[in-house]
C-alpha cells in the first residue's frame, strides 16, 4: 500500500524580525495539522527547541495511530481491542511488518520461517555462560541481539530484500534468547524450541519445562500471553522506537538498531516501569498496605517518587491497553482460580488516584504497565523478566518502523539541532599554566 502525504492549501505564518515566512501544513489521515518546518533553517537561519520532542514529528508513518485525548490505538487501521480479541501475536506481527493481515497461506509460511530460524547458533549459547550471575536479563538481551549481526551478517548488503528472513529470525530468536537467559539465571538446563508449539506456547515451554517436571501448556495462559504481546506490539514514536529509527538512520543494521531500542526500553520511565510498578505494589503491601502514603509522596514536589504505571506522554485520558489489561487480569486470575492482593491494591490505588485533584489536573491515568505485571506474575514470570516480555512484544513494531524508515524516500540520518549556551571563544592556556577550571579562562 502506498500512502501519500496530503498538503493543505492553508499555510502557517511565522514572523521573525518583521519578515513573514509561510510554512506548509500537512494533514494526517485523521485531519490533524502538522507544520512542516524542514526548510526553516535554510530560509530563516532559525532552528526550533523542543525538549523531549513533545511537539516534534520525526517521520511520516502508516503503521500505528494513537489519539491520546480519546484513548484510541490502532495498528495499520485496526482497533487494538479487535486485534487483541481476534488475532494471535504472530498475525499481528505480520500485519505490522507487512501492512496487511496475512492469509492462511501467508501465515503458515511465516510460521514455518519462524520455526526454521528458532534455534540459536551453538556458539551463541556460550554467551550465556559468560554473563556473571545476577546479570539483568535486559542487558543479556540487548547484548545478544546485537551479536546476531555477527552470526547472521547476510542482511548487511541489501536489508530490504532480506527483511522477511530477518523479521522471522528476530521474532523467533529473541523469544529463545529471553527464555534461555531466564534458564541460565536459575542454573537450569536449556529447553530448545519445538516446531509443533505455537509462538507463545513455545516460549512458555522453554521458560518452564524441566526434565524432572515437564511443563503442561495451559491454553488460558497461552491466550493471556498472546494478548499481552499484542498490546505491546507497537506504539508509534515512543522512546525506544525513536531510538531504533535514530540508530538505524545512520545505516546501522536491524539487529544493532533493535539492540539499542532494547536498551532504551530498559529505563524505568519507559518499559522498565512494569517492573517498577510490581516492586512498588509489593513494597506497599509488605508495609501493611498504606498506599495513600505513596500517593502523597507522588504528589509531593520535593519528593522524586512517582506513582509507577501512571501518566503517559501522549495519553491524556485512559490508555486503552490498560483497560484491556485490567479485565484480562481479572479473567486470568479467575480462570486460574487464584487471587492476588496486589491486584486489589492496584485497583484501590487507581480508584483513589483517578479522583485525586493532582492526578486529574495533570491527566494522569494508568498506563500499559500498571496491570501487566500482575498478569505476568500469575503466569509465573518473575519481576526481572517483565521488561524482557515488553521487548518481546515490541519487537514487530521496531522491525516495522525500521523497515518503513529504510523504504522512505525522505529518509535522512537523524541529527537534531541545539540551542548552544556554552562559552564563546576562550583563551587557550597551556597545561602547566592551568589552574582549576574557573571563569578566568573564559
Ligand atoms: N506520578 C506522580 N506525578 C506524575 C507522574 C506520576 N507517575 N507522571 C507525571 N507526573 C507529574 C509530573 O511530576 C509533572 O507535574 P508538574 O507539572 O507539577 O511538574 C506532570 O505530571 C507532568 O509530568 P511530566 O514528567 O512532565 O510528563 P512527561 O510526559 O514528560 O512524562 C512519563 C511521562 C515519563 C510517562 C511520566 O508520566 C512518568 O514518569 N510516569 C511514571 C513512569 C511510568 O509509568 N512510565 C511508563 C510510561 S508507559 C511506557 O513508556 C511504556
Amino acid at each position: 500500500m502506498d500512502f501519500k502525504k496530503k498538503m493543505l492549501a492553508e499555510k502557517a505564518k511565522l514572523i521573525i524580525d518583521g519578515k513573514t515566512y509561510e510554512l506548509p501544513i500537512l494533514e494526517s489521515s485523521y485531519g490533524e495539522k502538522v507544520i512542516d518546518i524542514s526548510s526553516l533553517r535554510s530560509r530563516t537561519g532559525c532552528v526550533t527547541l523542543d525538549y523531549g520532542f513533545m511537539n516534534t514529528g520525526s517521520c511520516a508513518s502508516a503503521i500505528t495511530y494513537l489519539d491520546g485525548e480519546k484513548g484510541i490505538l490502532n495498528y495499520r487501521g485496526y482497533a487494538i481491542e479487535t486485534l487483541a480479541d481476534e488475532c494471535s501475536f504472530v498475525e499481528v506481527s505480520y500485519l505490522l511488518i507487512n501492512g496487511c493481515l496475512p492469509t492462511e497461506n501467508e501465515l503458515r509460511n511465516f510460521k514455518m520461517m519462524m520455526n526454521k530460524y528458532a534455534l540459536m547458533h551453538e556458539d551463541m549459547i556460550h554467551f550465556f555462560d559468560r554473563f556473571p550471575p545476577g546479570s539483568p536479563p535486559m542487558s543479556i538481551l540487548s547484548s545478544t541481539v546485537n551479536a546476531l549481526s555477527v552470526f547472521y551478517p547476510e542482511m548487511i548488503d541489501n536489508p530490504l530484500e532480506q527483511i522477511d528472513k530477518m523479521a522471522a529470525r528476530l521474532l523467533s530468536k529473541v523469544r529463545t534468547v529471553a527464555a534461555f537467559s531466564y534458564k541460565k539465571s536459575l542454573g537450569q538446563p536449556l529447553t530448545y524450541p519445538r516446531p509443533d508449539y505455537s509462538y507463545c506456547a513455545n516460549f512458555l515451554n522453554m521458560m518452564f519445562d524441566l526434565p524432572v517436571a515437564p511443563y503442561e501448556v495451559d491454553p488460558v495462559i497461552v491466550n493471556a500471553l498472546d494478548k499481552l504481546l499484542i498490546l505491546h506490539a507497537d506504539h508509534e514514536q515512543n522512546c525506544s522506537t525513536a531510538t531504533v529509527r535514530l540508530v538505524g538512520s545512520a545505516q546501522v543494521n536491524l539487529y544493532a538498531s533493535i539492540s539499542a531500542g532494547i536498551s532504551a526500553l530498559w529505563g524505568a520511565l519507559h518499559g522498565g516501569a512494569n517492573q517498577a510498578v510490581m516492586e512498588m505494589l509489593e513494597r506497599i503491601y509488605l508495609e501493611g498496605g498504606d498506599y495513600k502514603k505513596y500517593i502523597e509522596k507522588a504528589k509531593d514536589p520535593d519528593d522524586s517518587f512517582r506513582l509507577f504505571g501512571f501518566g503517559h506522554r501522549v495519553y491524556k485520558s485512559h490508555d486503552p491497553r490498560s483497560r484491556i489489561l485490567k479485565n484480562l487480569c481479572d479473567e486470568v486470575l479467575h480462570t486460574l482460580n487464584r487471587s492476588d492482593p496486589l491486584l486489589d491494591l492496584a485497583k484501590e490505588i487507581e480508584e483513589v488516584a483517578l479522583h485525586d485533584d493532582y492526578f486529574v489536573k495533570r491527566n494522569l491515568y494508568p498506563n500499559v504497565d500498571f496491570y501487566s505485571g500482575i498478569i505476568y506474575k500469575a503466569i509465573g514470570i518473575p519481576n526481572d523478566m517483565f521488561t524482557v516480555m515488553f521487548a518481546l512484544g515490541r519487537l514487530p513494531g521496531w522491525i516495522a518502523q525500521w523497515k518503513e524508515m529504510w523504504d522512505d524516500e525522505n529518509w535522512r540520518i537523524g541529527r537534531p539541532r541545539q540551542l548552544y549556551i556554552g562559552p564563546k571563544q576562550r583563551r587557550f592556556v597551556p597545561i602547566g599554566a592551568r589552574n582549576v577550571c574557573d571563569e578566568k579562562y573564559s
